[in-house]
């Protein structure tokens, strides 16, 4: 089973409180989704393996560490996604991106792919899949099946909020996925939105109501 990691951070929920406040407008909604998403992956990337190097330095000779091992990918789910890979590429800037495509059908809730571009060479990194909401559990479970067909062997998933049921459908159809998330809520409406959760991520982020 894949492990839920709750980031309790207090900067993070700090920025998560003002994300969730109706009032936010979408400049500053945007640019707290970028923010909060430097941080989770900062979090996410903890244990990533290094290995040693040596440096001149202007005085003498360091041994440093450096990041070893498989080359990464960010892999936004579309839309709102794409508001958390900027200020992830400011961290990882080597990382290549994906394009995962998925709508919610507005009746069913279903998933509904639209659009996929993965690198050439997907296969050999390890990937962090971002999306701000885990509501179903539709989106990320389609995505991450999407990208195991595509060769994907370490797949990380990064949500800013989940619903419960989210994380159980990723769990059950993903159980090697570890899954990062600021906040689990209390679960979904008759609309599948997250309660209380935040709205709709990808209208809060491009100003599409
Ligand atoms: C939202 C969100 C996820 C999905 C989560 O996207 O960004 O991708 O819903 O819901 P689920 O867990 O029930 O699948 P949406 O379909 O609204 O598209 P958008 O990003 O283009 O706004
Ligand atoms: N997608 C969103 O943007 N918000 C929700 O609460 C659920 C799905």
């Amino acid at each position: 089973m894949g492990t839920v990691h709750v980031l309790e951070h207090p900067l993070i929920q700090h920025k998560l409180a003002i994300l969730r406040d109706a009032q936010t407008g979408v400049k500053e909604f945007r640019e707290i989704v970028g923010e909060i998403a430097a941080l989770m992956c900062y979090e996410a990337t903890r244990n990533l393996p290094t290995e040693e190097r040596e440096v001149q330095t202007p005085v003498a000779k360091a041994k440093v560490r450096v990041l070893a091992g498989k080359k990464l990918a960010i892999v936004p789910i579309l839309r709102a996604g794409l508001g958390m890979v900027d200020r992830m590429i400011d961290l990882i800037p080597s990382a290549k991106v994906g394009h995962i495509g998925l709508y919610r059908d507005p009746e069913t809730h279903e998933p509904v792919e639209y659009y996929c571009k993965l690198p050439a060479d997907i296969a050999q990194r390890q990937v962090f899949l971002v999306d701000p909401m885990l509501a179903t559990g539709g989106s990320a479970s389609a995505a991450i099946a999407f990208l195991k067909k595509a060769g994907c062997r370490q797949i990380t998933l990064m949500d800013i909020l989940a619903a419960p049921e989210g994380v159980a459908v990723v769990q059950r159809d993903h159980p090697d996925v570890d899954i990062y998330v600021a906040a689990v809520d209390q679960g979904l409406n008759d609309h599948a939105y997250i309660v209380p959760g935040l709205g709709d991520a990808g209208d809060r982020i491009f100003g599409t109501k």
